[in-house]
């Protein structure tokens, strides 16, 4: 209800509170490091919230506890966990990332191990809680938002650091999934800032940039989602920086500019994946072609909007140097 939501929110703030001041601590030298080989100074950390989770089992929920936050409101926030004789803190010798939503109040954390010797996965989020919704949530919304609706352009990233490396670089309309793919929940948050509506007229959808490869197997959901959307089939965009690099590493190599540039190189997202299978292939043989031509079929059947469709069994044919009618079979034949 209304006040459950209050109270894990400000449970959240509090603890956002608390590691933020925890970031100065001796004990947060390794978050410190990583910040700064990332190429982020004192004051980026500071507007994006980060903090330092302390390596303790209790540091937190005592802190929460004298805030007068009760253990049940500690464990349905999600920021302890229930152990076997007592509950220990979630997020432990790790750097956070505050999980805001579109309004900015803060809902759960994103935390990046620092330590070698830390056993635990290399990214921990909150666990879902009455507030937290892992398919819906999108890190970096709350500063996207205004931007996303006047632009008519959201930027998918993959992580907290490439968030924070768009936005500084001035790519505003940034965002990332937390922990899971990007998928249909996630296009429903975004739907209404990209003028979807029921009498939105198509040419008006804002567009959809991913920076990152979306046929690689973690990815596969995205294409998916979009896939399933017409409406967005063909305002869906791929930016893949040479060599692979994300947002934040482009920075880091090239800097800012570097950033925004790569937006501007987006190819269409079916374009792109068809592109990169047949790049896999030697065109140049029979037995080349008929791989690659085997290897995108199924990609071009996925593709629900009819006419988009067809015009993609006719690049297909161009790009790979077949007819038409060879393609149009091996595309029916895949659906
Ligand atoms: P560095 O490895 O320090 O360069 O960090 P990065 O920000 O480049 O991270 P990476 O590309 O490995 O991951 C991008 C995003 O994927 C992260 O921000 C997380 O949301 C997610 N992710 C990566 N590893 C894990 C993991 O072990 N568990 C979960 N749940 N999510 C992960
Ligand atoms: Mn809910
Ligand atoms: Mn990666
Ligand atoms: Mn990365
Ligand atoms: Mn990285």
């Amino acid at each position: 209800d209304y006040n459950q939501r209050a109270r894990l929110i400000a449970a959240n703030e509090a603890a956002l509170e608390f590691y933020q001041s925890q970031l100065t601590s001796a004990a947060a030298e390794p978050a410190r490091r990583f910040l700064g080989e990332r190429g982020f100074d004192p004051a980026a950390a500071q507007h994006f919230g980060v903090g330092f989770a302390p390596q303790s089992y209790d540091a937190t929920r005592e802190h929460l506890r004298g805030r007068g936050f009760s253990m049940d409101e500690i464990l349905a926030a999600g920021l302890a966990g229930q152990g076997d004789r007592s509950p220990y803190d979630r997020f432990r010798g790790r750097l956070v990332w505050p999980i805001r939503d579109v309004t900015g109040a803060t809902i759960g954390f994103g935390a990046r191990r620092l330590l070698d010797d830390d056993k635990g996965p290399k990214y921990l989020n909150t666990p879902e809680t009455p507030i937290y919704h892992k398919s819906q949530v999108l890190y970096g919304l709350d500063l996207a938002r205004k931007d996303i609706s006047k632009g008519k352009q959201v930027v998918i990233v993959e992580g907290y650091t490439d968030v924070m490396a768009c936005h500084l670089a001035g790519v505003t309309t940034a965002v990332a999934t937390c922990g899971t793919s990007f998928g249909v929940d996630h296009i429903k948050v975004l739907r209404p800032m990209l003028g979807d509506s029921a009498n939105a007229h198509l040419s008006q959808l804002g567009d959809i940039v991913f920076t990152f490869d979306p046929d690689e197997a973690g990815q596969r959901a995205a294409a998916r989602a979009f896939a399933e959307e017409s409406r967005f089939a063909s305002q869906t965009y791929v930016a893949v920086a040479p060599g692979g690099l994300d947002p934040c590493d482009l920075r880091l190599a090239r800097g800012d500019a570097a950033v925004e540039r790569l937006i501007d190189t987006k190819r269409p997202m079916f374009e792109f994946i068809i592109r990169r299978r047949l790049a896999a292939h030697d065109i140049e043989t029979a037995e080349g072609r008929v791989a690659g031509l085997r290897d995108v079929a199924p990609v071009v059947a996925g593709i629900r909007d009819r006419t988009l469709a067809s015009a993609y069994v006719r690049e297909t044919a161009k790009w790979l140097g077949v007819d038409i009618p060879e393609v149009r079979r091996a595309v029916d034949a895949a659906r």
